[in-house]
């Protein structure tokens, strides 16, 4: 059994809408339950707007969760105080989406990559100027780029610099928010075989957020999948991509639902039609319900409860796939 670094349980976080908006509540993450272990890249997929960003932030502290809880390296620290999470920072870092926002402009990049030594404190000057040349060098960029500014590097090349400064205190977990969706297409592979090789070498675990299902299916070994703050589906890549059972996620990958009756009749439409409802008003039951061609009246009732599919941690949440998997099991 290996440890898991990161749990996070019935995570909530709700935030107060815009006035211009109403000023309701918008309920981004609504109940998130997952665990990272140790070495392996968890991908965390669903369209924009479903709380992946919010989940990571949650977990680096940018947000305070409403609820639930989160624990590092079996310590829960959802509601330490910064004093004593300062040692612990050290240990888990984010790569944000935009290198182009995310690097402060006025900072050179020896600067850039220096700084969390710098806020960590343990280093002495020639100590941390050493470290932030071999780091600079892993995420394969030249010594010459140490006196540059952001302004004056590609977007493969500053997003590197966002890689190097997440990694130079070689921390236990890494958050990277969809790090390449805002890269040209051509640097994309290079900064993703990039990640998997660091991951290997330095050994971190990592939560990767995106929206794009081969990177995912790329990337990571297992795979959670939200919809409107919720996991609806989780397991590991095998089975996510290859025997998805819940609705969303075989829409998701331009397949039909599975189920006995309907899925002569839906065969066509895999894509699921209408939008994803708002976070400010989710819908009862289901969240999926209004969109989905299995739903029935239990759907719009009842939010269903995790269903395991499998031994090994595949999880569903669908009253559908629930009695299917019922009748699989009555007729075996
Ligand atoms: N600071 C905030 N104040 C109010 N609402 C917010 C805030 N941050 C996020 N939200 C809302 O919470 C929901 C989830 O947002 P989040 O950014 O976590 O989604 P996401 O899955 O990361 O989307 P994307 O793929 O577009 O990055 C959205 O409805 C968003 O508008
Ligand atoms: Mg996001």
């Amino acid at each position: 059994m290996t440890a898991a670094v990161l749990e996070v349980e019935n995570l909530r976080m709700e935030f107060r809408a815009p006035r211009n908006a109403g000023g309701r509540r918008v309920q981004a993450v609504r109940d998130v339950s997952l665990e990272v272990q140790e070495g392996e890249i968890l991908g965390l997929v669903g369209e924009t707007g479903s709380g992946k960003t919010t989940v990571g932030k949650c977990v680096v502290r940018l947000l305070r969760p409403t609820a639930g809880s989160i624990r590092f390296m079996g310590e829960d620290i959802t509601a330490m105080p910064s004093s004593q999470l300062r040692p612990l920072r050290s240990r888990i870092q984010m790569v944000f989406q935009d290198p182009y926002s995310s690097l402060d402009p006025r900072m050179t990049v020896s600067q850039i990559v220096a700084e969390p030594l710098r806020a960590h404190g343990t280093h002495s000057r020639r100590e941390a100027a050493g470290l932030v040349r071999r780091t600079v060098e892993r995420v394969g960029l030249s010594q010459q780029v140490l006196d540059r500014y952001p302004n004056e590097l590609s977007g493969g090349q500053r997003q590197r610099v966002g890689l190097a400064r997440a990694l130079v205190l070689e921390p236990r977990l890494l958050i990277a928010d969809e790090p390449v969706s805002a890269l040209d297409v051509s640097v994309r592979a290079g900064i993703l075989n990039l990640l998997v090789d660091l991951q290997r070498t330095m050994g971190f675990s990592c939560l990767f957020i995106t929206h794009d299902l081969s990177v995912a299916e790329f990337l990571c070994d297992r795979v959670a999948v939200m919809y409107l703050g919720e996991i609806v589906e989780v397991g590991t890549r095998d089975e996510v991509f290859g025997a998805a059972r819940h609705p969303y996620t075989r829409s998701l990958l331009g397949a039909a639902p599975l189920a006995d009756p309907v899925e002569q009749r839906s065969r066509q439409r895999a894509i699921l039609p209408g939008e994803p409802p708002s976070a400010i008003d989710p819908p009862p039951g289901c969240s999926l319900n209004p969109r989905c061609p299995l739903a029935d009246r239990r759907c719009t009732e009842e939010a269903p409860g995790p269903t395991q599919v499998s031994e090994g941690g595949h999880v569903v949440r669908c009253h559908r796939v629930q009695e299917q998997l019922d009748l699989e099991v009555a007729r075996s």
